[in-house]
């Protein structure tokens, strides 16, 4: 990781602090003193701050369940961050692993750990997501069939990756995905003539998202982090 997002782990500074650390020459790396605030770094580096040493905080793992209209992103927009929610140290510099639209509820984990969150986000690792959906109309006989094939998304330039469907009922299905196109779920079933009126991820992974209240987070259990590793 860069110089000073380790001098943001190990101590209380903010990013800009840190740098700001970095120009008075109090920082070594391995006994050199280092400005370079993107200097890349490892844990097992010896980095100290006028000769004391910093150990970074260990990486967080949380799940939350997602309340309506809150936004994955770190900063307020038009609805409020969903970072506010979580109650732990510097909660502001973690991601969320897969956004939800803010009209969407349901499961985010949200973590400070970029390798890791990779193993969720990227459509080459193929993690599963199955979301809850509601729809406008009937599901077609034929839904299940298509999405299985893949459908085409508008704009897009290959066919969506195969996707399971499970009928609850007429107006209520259960879908498997295991990719996270923009706007995918509400896409799809655009796609195949239906319209998306409510949305809510139930599952990444071995993770479920359970009895945890609305609004609620918790750390992900050892086993559950180790399912993405
Ligand atoms: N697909 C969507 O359309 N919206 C979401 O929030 C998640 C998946």
């Amino acid at each position: 990781m860069r110089l000073d997002k380790f001098i943001c782990k190990s101590t209380e500074l903010t990013r800009t602090e840190a740098k700001s650390l970095l120009k008075t020459g109090k920082v070594r790396v391995n006994g050199e003193v280092s400005k370079n605030a993107a200097m890349q770094v490892h844990e097992n580096n010896d980095i100290t701050v006028e000769g004391q040493s910093l150990t970074a905080r260990q990486s967080r793992y949380i799940m939350l369940h997602k309340p309506l209209d809150t936004i994955c992103s770190n900063v307020d927009e038009n609805y409020p961050s969903l970072f506010h929610l979580i109650d732990v140290d510097k909660a502001f510099d973690m991601h969320v692993a897969g956004r939800l639209d803010a009209d969407t509820t349901g499961l985010v984990i949200i973590t400070d750990d970029g390798r890791w969150s990779h193993n969720i986000i990227s459509p080459k690792k193929q993690c599963e997501k199955v979301y809850r959906v509601f729809l406008r109309d009937n599901i077609k006989e034929d839904s299940a069939q298509k999405f299985e094939e893949g459908v085409q998304l508008q704009g897009e330039k290959s066919l969506t990756r195969p996707a399971k469907l499970k009928i609850i009922e007429d107006r209520e299905v259960l879908l498997t995905i295991t990719e996270g196109k923009y706007h995918q779920v509400k896409r799809m079933f655009a796609a195949v003539g239906n319209r998306v009126v409510g949305l809510h991820r139930e599952q990444i992974g071995i993770v479920k998202l359970a009895d945890l209240p609305l609004g609620e987070w918790r750390y992900l259990t050892e086993q559950e982090v180790n399912a993405f590793s």
